[in-house]
């Protein structure tokens, strides 16, 4: 088989490439509200997932989206798996792609896992997350709808002058790496508002702004991009107790009165209710949470579409900039 393109990094789509990804979500957005949400864009292909950290959305999401193009799927549970007699993650890839599956989506505690894995299958691999590195994908639904909740599409200037301040544990958080890249890309101007032991250990080249003042930044701003706090990952204290970071870095009900209207609220899951984001806040009007999820799977979609839907010799660029896809049996181009 030949090789297929990846999607490892934010870096590997550059400004045009995410923005033809969102552009093409819009198009599998309108497949989701259809009574039968299902084309078959990409029958005949196998998807399979390979996590070997816990998700709840972003598995889901790759599932249901690839279910939604007609490719079949295919989910190598770890923890019931030979990985647990010791095979390696080289073998594991390599069964896999032996299989024939076109598509490896992994999640990794280790960072450069995904592109490891690159080295040893033809098949494409999706970053689905790995340690402490990026997460593409979240960054993608992300700033999807960011741009559908603020009126950010064609005509409106886009991303330049939306004001994002990402909030919390950037240090451990592959999301926030995404989003900064992401967002970065786009002209967004990027906040990161954390204590200095939960910022990353070197900030050089990340076009961003810091501050340790919440409330400073709180009345300026149009998204506030909530983070988890990442206990699993955290070695030593980082900060005095829960209930100071709440206090300092929390996003609570008191708070998110002074966001500006129309300001939203934003967190990738899963939230720690009570500790960075109030119970109160993660449910109101303005929060986006679900409205995350669920333009998560248009947006997977694209990304499948994008590296599968293509004939294996169409490189990632031809493949991004290349035809609509096939809905039904026709082409529905964009606002179809
Ligand atoms: N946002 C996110 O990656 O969630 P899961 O860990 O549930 O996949």
């Amino acid at each position: 088989m030949t090789k297929r393109q990846s999607l490892l990094s934010v870096d590997d789509l550059g400004r045009g490439g995410i923005e033809r990804v969102l552009e093409l979500a819009d198009t599998f957005a309108e497949v989701s509200e259809r009574l039968i949400p299902k084309v078959p864009t990409l029958r005949g292909r196998t998807v399979a997932t390979l996590f070997f950290e816990n998700s709840t959305r972003t598995r889901l999401s790759f599932e249901t989206a690839a279910k939604r193009l007609s490719a079949d799927t295919a989910s190598l549970q770890v923890a019931t798996s030979s990985v647990q007699k010791g095979e390696s993650l080289r073998d594991t890839a390599e069964t896999l792609d032996a299989m024939g599956v076109d598509a490896i989506v992994i999640r990794h505690p280790a960072s450069g896992a995904p592109r490891r894995v690159t080295d040893w299958v033809d098949a494409a691999v999706i970053n689905a997350g790995d340690g402490e590195h990026e997460h593409p994908t979240q960054a993608l639904l992300d700033c999807y709808t960011m741009r559908e909740t603020l009126g950010l599409g064609r005509g409106s200037g886009g991303f330049e002058g939306l004001r994002v301040a990402i909030v919390g544990d950037a240090r451990h958080s592959r999301v926030c790496r995404s989003n900064v890249l992401a967002l970065g890309a786009l002209g967004a101007t990027v906040t990161l508002v954390a204590p200095r032991t939960l910022l990353p250990a070197s900030l050089e080249g990340w076009p961003v702004r810091v501050c340790s003042d919440l409330d400073e930044v709180i009345p300026a701003i149009d998204v506030c991009y909530v983070l988890r706090l990442q206990a699993e990952r955290m070695r030593e204290a980082l900060f005095p107790s829960l209930h100071e970071y709440r206090e300092r870095f929390g996003l609570t009900e008191e708070r998110a009165r002074h966001l500006r209207p129309g300001a939203v609220v934003m967190h990738p899951g899963p939230m720690n209710r009570g500790v960075e984001i109030d119970d109160a806040v993660a449910s109101s009007a303005n929060a986006l949470v679900a409205r995350q999820v669920r333009n998560g799977v248009a947006v997977r979609m694209a990304v499948l579409y994008l590296l599968l839907g293509a004939p294996v010799e169409v490189g990632l660029d031809e493949g991004l900039f290349g035809a609509e896809p096939e809905l039904g049996g026709r082409a529905v181009g964009f606002g179809a």
